[in-house]
């Protein structure tokens, strides 16, 4: 501990506590994470977030580490008002880099994002293999709250890559959790919630580097609702579909490892860059869809056509490429980030509102038949349903993976198998600029979500979900889950300062 970054917070804290403070997820103002907090810290030592928890603890102050908030909604503190955070970019020490042969280890502190430790372990001829999410987030948000790409075929929960998670517990002890999938500590650890104390450093497994093919083909909606959707997606390292409803398309994208000697191109890829001049386009004719649909059918169409081509440009020259498949380097091809000098989308005010919840890949076809059908009944009313979003509906796989808390834990109910594994429905949509800020016929989005949680048994994923779909979710959840989660965040953190609002609709703190 050092004493003088103590005293320091208990300075800040007090100056703080006289002003309200609305902390803000990646969109910015008026998009709170949490409506009130009294102070943000920044420390730069893991040393510091431990004084930090000490000090919060001893004043019984709430606190919650946040990363990069790269979340949507209210969700990340609870609506107490006391509550701190502790913003943990400059804590980013990479250490401890170690690749013997096929694996190896690499030490992160809490702040250390994707993009950074992709570039520091190529420049070592190495790479944390599929356990990837996107470029401008912290490791330790994306394994807290259960993170994945998608992957029926590999581990692709960010968490599958921790072997140990060190966290900082109401005591202000650092824990150090060995992964061991027998022990219920480590299986709360690995998707926490944050609940057991901010994460201060994980212990990431890496590999030799490895060059991969992505590859895009269109399918027929038809196609893929009465298709093999398992035999689509479980051959491949990483694969999804982008639907296109209005359209009735989808678009089928998959990856796999290729001879690093088989093409020299070095693919790079971006999903949110955007000119100033797409953004302008975009935006007009998405807020005029507030009202009129025929501006969404026609912004679903473009988008389609845009993203038939490869969001890809080579790495060396920033060059756009243009036909299928695309080569490169793991982390760039399978995440990637910004092209230089462009922004991300939401930099141009385009927003977006989503929802992301899993069921068992047995019940895929099932799922998207059901939506289907929700979307048709609109239009026999007259009413046209499209994507909202540059990337049409996200439709995301993940392999189970045993833990207590992740959206694809392992398990067979009987009536309910999740061991094949599970289909994620991520359906963003865009948040007109003007007005309510409500969209297009936005009762159906409410309706859709609670029809999908009623008949299926939804888990939702942990921060691109609502408030109320969390609290429609919890009857989804395995209660046995909760009630061990719930014995290792008391041991943790007896007085329950890491609350949060998701601890709080799930019943664990
Ligand atoms: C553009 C975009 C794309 C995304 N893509 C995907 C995707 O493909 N798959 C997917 O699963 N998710 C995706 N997400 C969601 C994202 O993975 C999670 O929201 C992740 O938690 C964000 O990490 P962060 O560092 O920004 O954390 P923040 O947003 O700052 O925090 C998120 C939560 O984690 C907690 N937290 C953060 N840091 C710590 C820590 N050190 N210790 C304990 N708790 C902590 C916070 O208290 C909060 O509750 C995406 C989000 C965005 C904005
Ligand atoms: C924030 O919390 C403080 C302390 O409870 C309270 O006085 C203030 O009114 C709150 N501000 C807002 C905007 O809710
Ligand atoms: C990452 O996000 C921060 C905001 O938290 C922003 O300032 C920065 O420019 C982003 N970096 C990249 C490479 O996207
Ligand atoms: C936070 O402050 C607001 C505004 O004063 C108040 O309405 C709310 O009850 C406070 N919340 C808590 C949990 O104290
Ligand atoms: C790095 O490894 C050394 C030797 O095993 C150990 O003493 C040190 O604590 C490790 N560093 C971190 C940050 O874990
Ligand atoms: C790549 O390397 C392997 C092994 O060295 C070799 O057999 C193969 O012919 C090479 N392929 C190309 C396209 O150069
Ligand atoms: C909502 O669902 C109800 C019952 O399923 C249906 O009657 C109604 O038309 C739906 N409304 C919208 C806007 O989707």
């Amino acid at each position: 501990m050092h004493p003088s970054s103590l005293e320091i917070a208990v300075t800040a804290i007090f100056i703080a506590l006289t002003t309200a403070i609305e902390f803000d997820t990646f969109d910015g103002p008026g998009f709170p994470a949490c409506h009130n907090v009294s102070a943000v810290y920044q420390p730069t030592s893991v040393d510091e977030m431990v004084s930090l928890v000490k000090m919060a603890a001893t004043s019984s102050i709430p606190v919650r580490a946040s990363g990069k908030g790269h979340m949507w909604y209210d969700t990340m503190c609870s609506d107490d008002n006391n509550t701190i955070i502790i913003q943990t970019e400059g804590v980013h020490g990479i250490s401890n880099f170690t690749l013997d042969g096929d694996t190896g280890s690499v030490m992160i502190e809490a702040g250390v994002t994707f993009f950074e430790l992709a570039d520091y372990l190529h420049a070592r001829g190495a790479s944390i293999g599929y356990a990837l999410v996107n470029w401008n987030m912290t490791i330790a948000g994306a394994v807290a709250m259960g993170a994945h790409r998608s992957s029926l075929r590999e581990a692709s929960m960010v968490a599958s890559g921790a072997l140990e998670i060190h966290i900082i517990d109401a005591t202000g002890t650092i824990q150090e959790i060995v992964r061991d999938e027998n022990d219920d500590t480590w299986l709360a650890a690995s998707t926490s919630l944050g609940l057991l104390g901010p994460i201060a450093r994980i212990k990431f497994k890496i590999y030799p580097d490895f060059k991969l093919y992505a590859q895009q083909t269109i399918m027929d909606e038809d196609d893929v609702l009465n298709g093999d959707i398992y035999g689509l997606i479980a051959p491949y390292a990483t694969a999804n579909f982008w639907w296109w409803p209005y359209n009735r398309k989808f678009h089928h994208r998959y990856y796999d490892v290729v001879p690093t000697n088989q093409s020299s191109q070095e693919g790079f890829q971006s999903t949110f860059s955007i000119t100033e001049f797409e953004a302008v386009t975009a935006r007009t004719l998405l807020d005029s869809g507030k009202l009129l649909e025929t501006s969404n059918m026609l912004a679903e169409t473009i988008f389609f056509g845009i993203w038939s081509a490869p969001n890809f440009h080579e790495k060396t020259t920033d060059t756009a490429i243009t036909t299928w498949p695309v080569y490169g380097w793991d982390y760039d091809v399978l995440i990637g980030g910004l092209y230089p000098g462009l922004l991300p989308e939401w930099d141009y005010n385009l927003r977006g509102y989503t929802l992301e919840l899993a069921v068992p890949v047995t019940m895929a076809n099932q799922l998207l038949k059901r939506v289907r059908e929700l979307f048709d009944a609109q239009l026999a009313q007259g009413i046209t349903m499209t994507a909202t979003y540059r990337s049409g509906i996200n439709i995301k796989f993940g392999r189970p993976y045993n833990d207590l808390l992740g959206q694809v834990w392992d398990e067979d109910t009987g009536d309910v198998d999740w061991t094949k594994g599970a289909i994620m429905f991520d359906f963003p949509s865009y948040r007109p600029t003007w007005g309510d800020n409500l969209r297009f016929n936005e009762p159906f989005y409410h309706n859709l979500s609670t029809t999908l949680i009623n008949e299926f048994p939804c888990r939702p994923h942990w921060t691109k979900n609502t408030r109320t779909v969390l609290e429609q979710s919890v009857k989804n959840l395995d209660t046995e889950h909760l009630r061990r989660f719930k014995s290792v965040r008391e041991k943790f953190d007896p007085n329950g300062i890491f609350k949060s609002i998701v601890g709080e609709i799930i019943g664990v703190v």
